[in-house]
């Protein structure tokens, strides 16, 4: 495993759209343990592939101690309405309030390939739309409420 080097805001390559996953093999299983290692590293809640240089649609997240890997995620339902703050490896110090859905539901692959849905609620929910937001190249600042406020600040 090794430690990544996280792309900062400002870096265009956030703005990119990944791309899917292909292949389930030692390449994937690779930067997946990187991703984790360089989450940990950081104190993140959560990193995008894209968030270390690598335009593939997964994702890493740790959300009440429950660790989770999602490949090729699709939010399939989602409900409700949930306003807190957020914050991004990418971003740096700033934290945002964001309107998030309540309850979401996800169908995404495991790293061997194997297909799974599963449903998080308020911090779980928040923190799949984050992630999965990066690989459509969308960063929270973008949507928060708060938004005014950190551009102005020139960051
Ligand atoms: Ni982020």
């Amino acid at each position: 495993m090794a430690i990544r080097k996280v792309v900062k805001i400002g870096d265009e390559l956030l703005r990119k759209k990944s791309k899917p996953v292909k292949n389930f093999d030692e390449d994937l299983w690779q930067l997946l343990d990187d991703m984790r290692e360089t989450m940990y590293k950081n104190d993140g809640m959560g990193l995008a592939a894209i968030q270390v240089g690598v335009l593939r649609r997964c994702v890493v997240m740790d959300v009440n101690n429950m660790f989770l890997e999602f490949i090729n995620p699709v939010i399939i339902d989602s409900e409700g309405e949930d306003i807190s703050e957020e914050g991004c490896l990418s971003v740096g110090k700033f934290n945002g309030r964001v309107a998030r859905p309540m309850r979401v539901t996800v169908s995404a692959y495991d790293r061997y390939g194997y297909p799974f849905t599963i449903t998080g609620e308020k911090l779980l929910a928040r923190c799949i739309c984050h992630e999965l937001d990066h690989l459509d190249g969308i960063l929270f600042v973008d949507k928060s409420l708060d938004k005014d406020k950190y551009f102005k600040s020139g960051r």
